[in-house]
């Protein structure tokens, strides 16, 4: 893959479009890993990323949550960083700063946006779209901060939907609102912030969880509790996308748990447009995009398809015969089973 510079990208081009922002291939540095500094993410679109995200900025700096504050286990991450950040007009520098590297490669920058109210989501999408982003998400999920903000937003279709239209109103950039796996119906939150203005979805942030620690009983994290992320996320992640993607005719980021070629490609197949990577970038380093990016296209190569022949394909009816509507009555004189079911 070449940068429009003409300078050399690892990975296969497997271009895909959000709301009208091109990606060189479908793979996002998801929000939160690497991306506090232009540099870190510059690294990460040399190493093949289709897409950055920036960490979450919100109205003001935040220090986050004491350490420990993440940990490694054998199914993933468990975090509870507390969205620490530089604050709104710190976050515009950087966003500018990082788009001056990441344009002449192609790859289209993401800032993240988070508030506690509705009226300051609007406010830090206005100052946050000053550093020249091409899109905005709206990180309305996080969970690891109810103690300074309560419920997420994305917790019920209404308060999703009125971040939405406020951050709609504020800014013309695209929108792309970031959604929780922990709800009870997520296609009917996607379907509010559809309607709200959105103009498309990441899904998902992490799983609320907790790990506790054999010797002292105590909760691993400061925070005691955090949030899933990595391969324990994946099937949550997937079946989120799979809903998602029945409910709303948006472009969707399919985020949680992707470490392979054949995550991301399950998550092209659930739905999803493009697919966010966040602790595989952790554990591996940022030359999992070039990885994930070749194992994807050697897939497809070898079965003669291109990404969007694949794209939605867990929602297709199953290609091979349906059973017969009436099982068989075991040992009656009747047709062998099989040679029955194909007449249907
Ligand atoms: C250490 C860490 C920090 C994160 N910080 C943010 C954040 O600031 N904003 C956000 O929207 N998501 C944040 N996330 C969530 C990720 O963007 C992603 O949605 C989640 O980790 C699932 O993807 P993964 O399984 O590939 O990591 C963070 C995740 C981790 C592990």
């Amino acid at each position: 893959m070449e940068s429009p510079a003409g300078q050399a990208l690892p990975g296969p081009a497997m271009p895909v479009e959000i709301a009208g922002v091109r990606l060189p291939n479908p793979l996002v540095l998801a929000s939160g890993i690497l991306g506090t500094h232009a540099s870190l993410m510059e690294r990460a679109a040399l190493a093949g990323a289709g897409a950055i995200t920036a960490k979450s900025a919100g109205p003001l700096p935040r220090s986050g949550h004491p350490n420990p504050s993440c940990v490694a286990w054998e199914g993933g991450l468990l975090n509870a960083i507390g969205l620490a950040n530089p604050g709104a007009a710190a976050e515009a520098e950087l966003l500018a700063r990082t788009r001056a590297r990441l344009a002449p490669l192609g790859v289209p920058l993401i800032a993240s946006i988070f508030a506690d109210r509705v009226e300051n989501f609007a406010r830090v999408a206005r100052e946050v779209a000053e550093g020249g982003p091409d899109l905005l998400e709206v990180n309305i999920s996080c969970p690891n901060v109810a103690s300074d903000f309560g419920e997420p937003f994305a917790g019920s279709p209404q308060s999703a939907a009125a971040v939405t239209a406020a951050v709609r109103a504020a800014v013309d950039l695209p929108i792309v609102i970031k959604l929780a796996p922990n709800v009870p119906e997520i296609g009917r939150i996607a379907r509010a912030v559809a309607e709200a203005g959105a103009d498309a979805i990441c899904a998902v942030n992490t799983m609320p969880g907790m790990l506790v620690d054999l010797e002292s009983g105590q909760p691993v994290l400061a925070n005691r509790s955090g949030g899933v992320s990595g391969a324990a996320l994946l099937p949550i992640a997937l079946y989120a996308v799979y809903q998602i993607r029945a409910a709303v005719d948006l472009p969707i980021i399919g985020t949680g748990g992707v470490a392979s070629g054949a995550d991301a490609l399950r998550m092209v197949m659930a739905g999803a447009t493009a697919v966010g990577i966040g602790s595989a970038v952790y554990r591996e380093g940022p030359e999992v995009f070039g990885r994930v990016a070749r194992e994807m296209a050697a897939w497809l190569a070898e079965r003669g398809l291109r990404l969007e022949q694949v794209r939605g394909r867990a929602h297709e009816r199953p290609a091979w015969p349906e059973p017969a509507s009436t099982p068989p009555v075991p040992h009656a004189a009747s047709p062998a089973p099989a040679a029955e079911a194909r007449g249907h």
